[in-house]
Formats: C-alpha cells, sequence, structure tokens
C-alpha cells in the first residue's frame, strides 16, 4: 500500500498547508520589532500605525493613562459614554496591539449595535448588570447578561451591543487585540453618513417607505 503523502500531489498539498501556517498571524495588529515604540502622533509620515518618538525622549509618563479612572458623559438619548484608551488618546500603545475603552452605561442605557473590522473585544463588566450580545455572520444571535467580574468575547468584526438591564448605572472595561480597533456604528453608518447613503437604498434594503427613513435620519442629524 501506497504511504498517503508519497504521492506528489498529497506532497505539494502538505507543503502548501506548511507555507500556509505561519501566515495567519494570531494578533489583529502585526508584532513590534522593538521594546515599544512611543506615537509620535504630529509625524507628517503616514504609515501603518505611528513612528516612533526618540527613546531618549520617552519617560514613564508614555506608559501611564488615567483616562479609564473618569466617569464617561451618558447624558445622551442611548444613555451611553465611552472613554477610548487607543493609540489615539494613548501614543504609549503603538505597535503593542493591544488598547482598551471605558463604557458607562445609565439605567436602560445602550451602546448600540457595531463592529471592530480590526480586533476582537473582550468585555467585563465592572459594576451593574449588562446584557451583551453579538450576531454571527449566520444570523446566529449569542448573548449572555453578565454582573461584575464576568467576561463575555466578542470575536472580530462581529457585530455586537451592550444593555444595561440592571436597576443602576452599570461600567464595563473592553479590551481589544489592536491599538485601533475602529468602530462601525451601525445606524450611523447607514443613516448618518456624509455624503448621505440616499434614501431608495435604505428604503429599499428595509422595505419601508421614505417617511420612515427620513425619520430614523433626522433622530441621527
Ligand atoms: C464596546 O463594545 C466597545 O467597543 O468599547
Ligand atoms: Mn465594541
Amino acid at each position: 500500500m501506497m504511504a498517503l503523502t508519497s504521492s506528489p500531489v498529497n506532497m505539494l498539498g502538505c507543503l502548501i498547508i506548511l507555507l500556509l501556517l505561519p501566515y495567519p498571524s494570531l494578533s489583529a495588529d502585526p508584532d513590534p520589532l522593538q521594546n515599544f515604540c512611543v506615537a509620535d502622533l504630529n509625524a507628517t509620515v503616514s504609515l501603518n500605525g505611528f513612528p516612533c518618538k526618540p527613546v531618549s525622549e520617552v519617560t514613564a509618563d508614555d506608559f501611564f493613562f488615567d483616562g479609564l479612572s473618569k466617569e464617561g458623559n451618558t447624558d445622551n438619548p442611548f444613555g451611553f459614554g465611552v472613554t477610548q484608551g487607543n493609540v489615539l488618546s494613548f501614543p504609549g500603545l503603538n505597535t503593542l496591539g493591544l488598547s482598551m475603552n471605558r463604557v458607562d452605561l445609565a439605567r436602560g442605557g445602550i451602546n448600540a449595535p457595531h463592529s471592530h473590522p480590526r480586533a476582537s473585544e473582550s468585555v467585563v463588566v465592572i459594576k451593574g448588570e449588562v446584557l451583551v450580545g453579538f450576531v454571527s455572520t449566520s444570523n446566529v444571535y449569542y448573548y449572555k447578561v453578565l454582573t461584575e467580574g464576568e467576561m463575555f468575547i466578542i470575536p472580530r468584526g462581529l457585530v455586537h451591543f451592550q444593555y444595561n438591564v440592571g436597576h443602576s448605572k452599570a461600567i464595563l472595561l473592553t479590551a481589544f487585540n489592536s491599538q485601533l480597533p475602529g468602530a462601525v456604528i451601525v445606524s450611523q453608518t447607514l443613516f448618518a453618513s456624509n455624503p448621505p447613503v440616499p434614501v431608495e437604498i435604505l428604503t429599499k434594503t428595509f422595505q419601508v417607505d421614505d417617511g420612515v427613513i427620513n425619520s430614523i435620519k433626522s433622530k441621527f442629524a
């Protein structure tokens, strides 16, 4: 009997698999090539990430961020506030492939459906009771009600939300495997883009008339 790998086709198959194995990177952002690279946000060159500030000018302050200690403003129709600890607010994260947000939800507040094109997200409830859910590309809705110290994971790119179902305000910390995960907020993407997505696209997409679309648009004006 011929061994499986001895046929040229099988050997080629094995070779292709071996060649491809290192390529699917396990982290969302590329690996760093030095200890650190504190972002020079004012640099004029444009590249994938940010250029490094000279090491001689780096201090401990570059690795420190106190933004997440402050309560976000939830005084809006969504009862939602987010404080972003990404490379733009915390340049020390540059090249390190991670970032973290603080989400504040008033009672009944919602972090509306959105997705992150460049990162998976882990959600930890610090205070309160929060319904966290996402929908897969097969339209399966996965969800849990989380209380303090509990964690839920949102796979990269999938639409998700958080909704405060408790009796007081809620606080969450969200961590990402990207220094700048990006956020596509479904409602704003469709109803508040600039220039606007044509009303006809939205009426056909949602199978409703102009009045419904214009009413939704007016909420995001
Ligand atoms: C929560 O979903 C966040 O993106 O911070
Ligand atoms: Mn998110």
